[in-house]
């Protein structure tokens, strides 16, 4: 398998195991002897991670869907030009924690932003710079739910204190992404033991990316 160059990306609600994932897979990654670039979104650069404090903990509880989509865009654009794309190109294989997905489904089918917009503001701040292949966590909303709780810092942050519709229709902005782009997409079932989900997330980078 030839990962040179490959862009990998994990999405899913909160708590559904992409921290989790992201580090065994770069374990298995390195001792494949791959390179890897690893980053997560929003944030990943300086001025991303000054956006990102602006989106998660902003003393203004009142932050409009359209700030809030322009600021992942804004975030999201630096870390193309700044890291993504160099690493690429250099033969990396960046995984991130978190990319485009995430606006078309918390802006797009939970914030209820028009699709058009959002889809046309994701093109103009990644350009042609797609995942080659992203891996969706899905857990029932209870589930996240109740890892967020028993992480336990007490300090949900402003997008994890929306309510239980609201990431009802992130899983299913999720579910029907997968459905839309299913050779770009692929689903696990992060309620199996981690051990078993990191088996079949790595079967899977072998038969989609060989
Ligand atoms: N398959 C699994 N079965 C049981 N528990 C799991 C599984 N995957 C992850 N967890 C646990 O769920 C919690 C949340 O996982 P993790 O932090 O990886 O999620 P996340 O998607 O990165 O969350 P966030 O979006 O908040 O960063 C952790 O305590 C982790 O150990
Ligand atoms: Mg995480």
């Amino acid at each position: 398998m030839n990962l040179r160059g490959k862009f990998i990306t994990f999405e899913g609600s909160e708590g559904s195991g992409k921290s989790t994932h992201i580090q065994r897979l770069v374990r298995r990654l390195h001792a494949a002897g791959a390179e890897t670039f690893v980053t997560r979104e929003p944030g990943g650069t300086a001025l991303g991670e000054e956006i990102r404090h602006l989106l998660l903990h902003h003393r203004s509880a009142i932050m409009s869907p359209e700030t809030e989509l322009l600021l992942f865009a804004a975030a999201r654009a630096q870390l193309v030009r700044e890291h993504i794309l160099p690493a690429l190109q250099s033969g990396q294989v960046v995984v991130c924690d978190r990319f485009l997905d995430s606006t078309t489904v918390y802006q797009g089918a939970a914030r209820r932003l028009a699709a058009e917009s959002v889809a046309a503001i994701n093109h103009f701040a990644v350009g042609e710079c797609r995942p080659d292949l992203t891996l969706v966590l899905d857990v029932p909303v209870e589930v996240s739910q109740s890892r967020v709780r028993t992480r336990g810092d007490g300090k949900a942050d402003r997008i994890e204190r929306e309510d239980g519709d609201f990431f009802r229709r992130v899983r299913e902005g999720y579910l029907a992404l997968a459905q839309a782009e299913p050779h770009r997409l692929a689903v696990f079932d992060s309620t199996r033991p981690p051990d078993e989900v990191e088996s079949a997330i790595w079967k899977t980078l072998h038969e989609r990316l060989a």
